[in-house]
């Protein structure tokens, strides 16, 4: 049995040493010693002559042996079958493939500048639904079903439940959020909303928005006038003006539009502003207490402030960009030019 244990010793070193580099030379491995006709199977074969008290331990060997012929052939296989990819097949020297960098779309470059600057001024940023119900999108904020105001808002109804629709503004999380009843408030609402128009270079049917609420005791529209008043100082720079001017919201009283100073003139007058040195970015005013109450808010008690502005619109005068359908074509000459702003 001696002589057979060496002989086997002698077949692993040859297995060791052997290089298989093509599916033949795999082929013929297999065939000499894992084949039918095969050394392992010749091996087994031996077992007849070895003495039965030593049957046990020649089983072990040959089992070992046998293991080891077939794990070596699986190795092989694999390489075979997936390509070899030895060290030296790799040529360091040559260039790597390019990395495509993306880029921030310009919306949320913007949304991101917004959300930083409120945050600062300790607002947290709050979500909710874009399929909204009647309510919450509008009645609750005091545009009740016959409302004409309703008409400046426009959306889309799902058929099956016409009480849901595509929320037209992210107020509607300004309602869930009232209607927890954890005061004070102090949240910006960014998101996307929906509006049955004409798509044009100037309105597209679904945008986004950055709405803000704060609700305390004693909010007073000044609170609102500084707040606004910092954050396009923080967005625009140190030098633009603002100016607020009387206008109407259902779910504010007062109410009012603010403008900042034309950017690309500098107030002197442009197209862009359309020569009157001012362009309007947002709508403001203190929520009407109707609005409280209908979020079971005591309107004798708390006060707040809510202001509402679109992301297309700052980002078009901060870029100059002149047609907002641009923003959803998915055009990479338009989308790359921001490749590098954070
Ligand atoms: N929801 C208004 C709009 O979409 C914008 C707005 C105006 C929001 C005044 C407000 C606000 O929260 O107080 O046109």
């Amino acid at each position: 049995m001696d002589q057979i244990v060496q002989q086997i010793a002698a077949y692993r070193q040859e297995i060791e040493s052997l290089e298989i580099g093509s599916p033949q030379q795999l082929e013929e491995y297999r065939i000499k010693f894992l084949g039918t006709k095969g050394i392992v199977k010749a091996l087994f074969g031996e077992m007849r002559n070895v003495p039965n008290e030593q049957k046990k331990a020649f089983g072990q060997v040959l089992n070992e042996f046998k293991q080891f012929a077939e794990a070596k052939y699986e190795g092989a296989k694999e390489v075979a079958d997936n390509g070899p990819q030895a060290a030296d097949d790799i040529d360091l020297s040559l260039p790597g493939d390019p990395l495509v960098a993306g880029s921030r779309h310009p919306i949320n470059l913007v949304r991101k500048r917004i959300i930083d600057i409120f945050h600062r001024l300790g607002f947290a940023v709050a979500d909710g639904p874009e399929v909204e119900d009647d309510w919450h999108n509008f009645t609750a904020l005091n545009l009740p079903e016959h409302h004409p105001a309703r008409d400046m808002q426009d959306t889309f109804y799902i058929s099956q439940n016409p009480d849901w629709l595509l929320r037209t503004h992210t107020s509607n999380v300004q309602t869930r959020e009232m209607e927890k009843g954890q005061l004070p408030i102090r949240i910006i609402c960014p998101g996307r909303v929906y509006r049955n128009e004409t798509i044009s270079a100037r309105a597209h049917c679904f945008f986004h928005q950055v709405e803000g609420l704060y609700i305390d005791e004693h909010v007073s529209f000044a609170d609102l006038k500084q707040t606004l008043y910092f954050f396009v100082q923080e967005l625009f720079g140190k030098d633009v003006k603002v100016r607020f001017r009387p206008s109407y919201f259902p779910f504010t009283e007062p109410s009012a539009e603010m403008d900042i100073s034309c950017l690309i003139c500098g107030g002197k007058g442009c197209r862009v502003c359309k020569h009157s040195g001012w362009v309007e970015i947002l709508g403001c005013g203190m929520v009407h207490p109707r609005v409280l109450e209908n979020c079971g808010i005591d309107a004798n008690k708390y006060t707040g402030y809510a202001f509402g502005m679109g992301i297309e619109r700052i980002t078009m005068l901060q870029y100059g960009i002149n047609d907002l359908r641009l923003f959803s074509e998915n055009d990479l000459r338009f989308l790359k030019q921001f490749t590098g702003a954070v």
